[in-house]
């Protein structure tokens, strides 16, 4: 008999070739190759080849799948006319999760579960997605969706279907860093999600609904909003000792801290602080990297627990100009990558997975009529 253990903390569910953590030397590595060399060198379009294929592609095949992902953003008419049925007031995590489910009905190979078609599901989905969570933003403010463009690369078309204005290129190269960093993170619940679906032999769009609805919550992908909320109702740096000092006696979560891996601080966080700094000084707005810092030095120095991810996520996407309840889908914009990789592992050597739960209810009652109940 296995023994229970909460939160599956530590139990190894497969064998993976997509990335690799060290939660003690804050290390994260694609395929091989080390996060802070992805984000510094390579592109998002890069880093999902990297994933998707196992090795860095040519010239030729980044060309090939640029223009693969271009060709596909353009979402159905059926699928836009769901999305504008949405009600506005849907948060947006809600109506990205329904749409990808509805999605699955206008894709000729949504019950097609061999590898060469999944792969190619990978490629729409990826492409689509950004295209999902753009029209929706727009739909609600009540203003049209604006068509994809098929020069621009992942990250400049998401800012560019949002805005209607093609980006400064400094921005659109931060989204895509950011893409980079959150494409894959090992065994996280949306994976594991996605994973658990793909086991039982269900299609692509299946498993990336589940994802989707996994990475909804604040203790996984929601974090990043509700990091920003905090900032925001902070408000000003000299606001930040009496916020967490408060926060920390009411034994409250601070968003954007902690993590079930790292013991260290996490290395994606270390590029984005500095993406943070670097982009909050740029568009004018440093306070939101102030802010930032001096709760960082708290949190560490009284709660010796380290930003994650989402932490700088929040600063950085909010001077981009996202609005603060899309950073949870900008995060589905990127792992999307990941889900389909893995995906596409589960797939290549799967096996139900299905794990077995210790009763500890009771046994041998005896039924009473209810009529006889009192
Ligand atoms: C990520 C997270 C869910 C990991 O949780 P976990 O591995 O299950 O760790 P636990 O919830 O058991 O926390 C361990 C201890 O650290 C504390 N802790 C963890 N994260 C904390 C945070 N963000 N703020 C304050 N305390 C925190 C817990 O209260 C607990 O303390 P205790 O032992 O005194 O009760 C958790 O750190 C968290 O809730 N962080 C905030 C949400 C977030 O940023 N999520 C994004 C992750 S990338």
């Amino acid at each position: 008999m296995s023994t229970f253990i909460k939160g599956l903390e530590g139990v190894v569910v497969a064998q993976s070739q997509l990335s690799y953590i060290d939660g003690q030397a804050g290390q994260l590595i694609y395929r091989g190759y080390h996060i802070h060399d992805l984000a510094t060198h390579s592109s998002f379009e890069e880093v999902a080849y990297l994933l998707w294929n196992g090795r860095l592609p040519t010239r030729a095949e980044l060309d090939d799948l640029k223009h693969q992902l271009a060709l596909n953003r353009q979402l159905p008419n059926g699928l836009l006319a769901i999305l504008r049925s949405f009600p506005t007031t849907a948060a947006p995590m809600a109506a990205l999760r329904t749409a990808v489910s509805a999605a699955a009905m206008f894709d000729p190979e949504a019950e097609d579960v061999s590898l060469e078609a999944s792969r190619r599901k990978a490629i729409r989905l990826t492409a689509q997605i950004p295209t999902i969570v753009a029209a929706y933003e727009r739909l609600r403010r009540g203003e049209e969706p604006i068509l994809p463009r098929e020069d621009l690369d992942q990250a400049a078309n998401y800012l560019y279907m949002q805005t209607g204005q093609v980006p400064d290129p400094e921005n659109a190269r931060a989204l895509d860093r950011y893409f980079i960093l959150l494409a894959d993170h090992g065994m996280n619940a949306s994976t594991f999600a996605a994973r658990v679906t793909t086991g039982t032999l269900a299609d692509m769009h299946s498993a990336i609904t589940s994802a989707i609805a996994t990475l909804k919550g604040p203790l996984h992908g929601g974090a990043n909003q509700k990091a920003m909320e905090m900032l925001l109702e902070i408000g000003q740096p000299d606001k930040v000792d009496d916020y967490i000092k408060r926060a920390l006696a009411e034994k409250r979560r601070i968003m954007g801290f902690g993590h079930r891996v790292y013991k260290t601080e996490d290395p994606r966080a270390t590029v984005l602080r500095r993406m943070s700094k670097e982009l909050c000084e740029k568009m004018g707005a440093t306070k939101w990297y102030e802010i930032s810092r001096r709760i960082e030095e708290l949190v560490t120095t009284e709660k010796k627990i380290y930003p994650n991810v989402d932490f700088y996520s929040a600063s950085v996407l909010y001077v981009l100009g996202i609005p603060v309840d899309l950073f949870t889908p900008m995060f589905a914009c990127s792992r999307i990558v990941g889900w389909t990789a893995h995906v596409l592992e589960q797939l290549a050597d799967n096996r139900l997975i299905r794990p077995r739960a210790e009763y500890v209810g009771p046994k041998d009652l005896t039924y009473v009529p209810i009529d006889e109940r009192g």
